[in-house]
C-alpha cells in the first residue's frame, strides 16, 4: 500500500476530517500506529527525552534522527512519515536543505518539521523550492527552553498571538504544507486552523486544530514525572473495548476523530 501524501491530507482538512498523528520512534510501535489508523508518524527530537532520558530536545543529532527515522519508515506502510530537524541542524537555510535532505534520502522521511516562525521563512521556501514538504512548528517551541525559560503556553496575548498568526500565515506563503502548534490558547489554535488553507496540527491548541498530535508515551501513561496537562493517557483510562497498547492508540485515533480529544481540561 502507497503511503498518505500531503495531498491526502490537505483534503482530508478540506472535508472536515480531523487528522491523528502521534510520534513514534522505532519499527514495532510504528507497526502498530499505522495498523490503528494513525495518519501522520512524527519522528519526534521527544526522542531525547522519553528514549534517551535527556532533560531536553537540545543534544539530539541529525544522525540520530536519521536512525529513528530509518527504523519508523521500516515498521510503518501507510502513514505519512515526518521526522524533525534537530536543534541547529538547520542554523542557515543551507545547512536545513542539506539535513533535509538526509531525513529524506537515508531516513525515508516524506515530510521534515522544524521549529520557528519567521526567522524561518527563508529555509521554508528553499525547502520547497526542493520539493520538500514542510511542517513549521510554532507556539512552544521546545528547542527554545532556555530563551523561553521553560515549557510555557504561548501566545496568551494580544501581541504575540498576533505574531504566531502572523508567522504562520507567512509560513504557508512560503511553501510550508503544514503548521504545528503547540501549547497556545484553544481560541488562537482555532483561529490559524480557519485562517490557514494547510492543515494545522495542534499539541495543547485545542480541539479547533484539523489533526491533533500528542507524545505517544504520554497516551500510554509511561512518561516518567508529570504528564503535560494537554496530554491524556489512554491505557488507564481503558473504557471499553480492546485492551492494551492496540485498544489505547484506537481510543486515541476514534477521539480525535470524534472531536472528543481533546476535551476542555486538555486545554489552555
Ligand atoms: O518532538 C516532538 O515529539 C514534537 C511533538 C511534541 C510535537 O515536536
Amino acid at each position: 500500500m502507497s503511503r498518505l501524501t500531503v495531498t491526502t491530507l490537505q483534503a482530508m482538512k478540506l472535508r472536515g476530517e480531523k487528522i491523528a498523528c502521534l510520534t513514534a520512534y522505532d519499527a514495532s510501535f510504528a507497526a502498530l500506529l499505522d495498523g490503528a489508523g494513525v495518519e501522520i508518524l512524527l519522528v519526534g527530537d521527544s526522542l531525547g527525552m522519553v528514549i534517551q532520558g535527556r532533560d531536553t530536545t537540545l543534544p539530539v543529532t541529525l544522525d540520530e534522527m536519521i536512525y529513528h527515522t530509518r527504523c519508523v519508515a521500516r515498521g510503518s506502510h501507510r502513514a505519512l512519515l515526518m521526522a524533525d530537524m534537530p536543534f541547529m541542524a538547520d542554523a542557515d537555510p543551507q545547512q536545513a536543505l542539506q539535513s533535509a535532505g538526509r531525513l529524506m534520502k537515508e531516513g525515508g522521511a516524506q515530510m521534515i518539521k522544524l521549529e520557528g516562525g519567521a526567522n524561518q521563512l527563508e529555509s521554508v521556501r528553499r525547502l520547497a523550492e526542493q520539493g520538500i514538504p514542510v511542517c513549521a512548528h510554532l507556539g512552544l517551541q521546545p528547542q527554545s527552553v532556555h530563551k523561553l525559560g521553560g515549557y510555557k503556553v504561548q501566545g496568551r496575548d494580544i501581541e504575540a498571538a498576533a505574531r504566531i498568526r502572523d508567522d504562520a500565515l507567512a509560513l504557508q506563503q512560503a511553501g510550508a504544507d503544514m503548521l504545528l502548534l503547540e501549547c497556545v490558547p484553544a481560541a488562537l489554535g482555532a483561529e490559524i486552523s480557519q485562517k490557514a488553507s494547510i492543515p494545522v496540527i495542534g499539541i495543547g491548541a485545542g480541539p479547533g486544530c484539523d489533526a491533533q498530535v500528542l507524545v505517544l508515551y504520554d497516551i500510554l501513561g509511561v512518561t516518567p514525572g508529570k504528564r503535560p496537562r494537554f496530554s491524556h493517557d489512554f491505557v488507564t483510562d481503558s473504557g471499553e473495548g480492546v485492551s492494551g497498547i492496540a485498544g489505547a492508540v484506537r481510543r486515541y485515533v476514534e477521539a480525535v476523530k470524534s472531536g472528543s480529544f481533546p476535551a476542555d481540561q486538555h486545554c489552555f
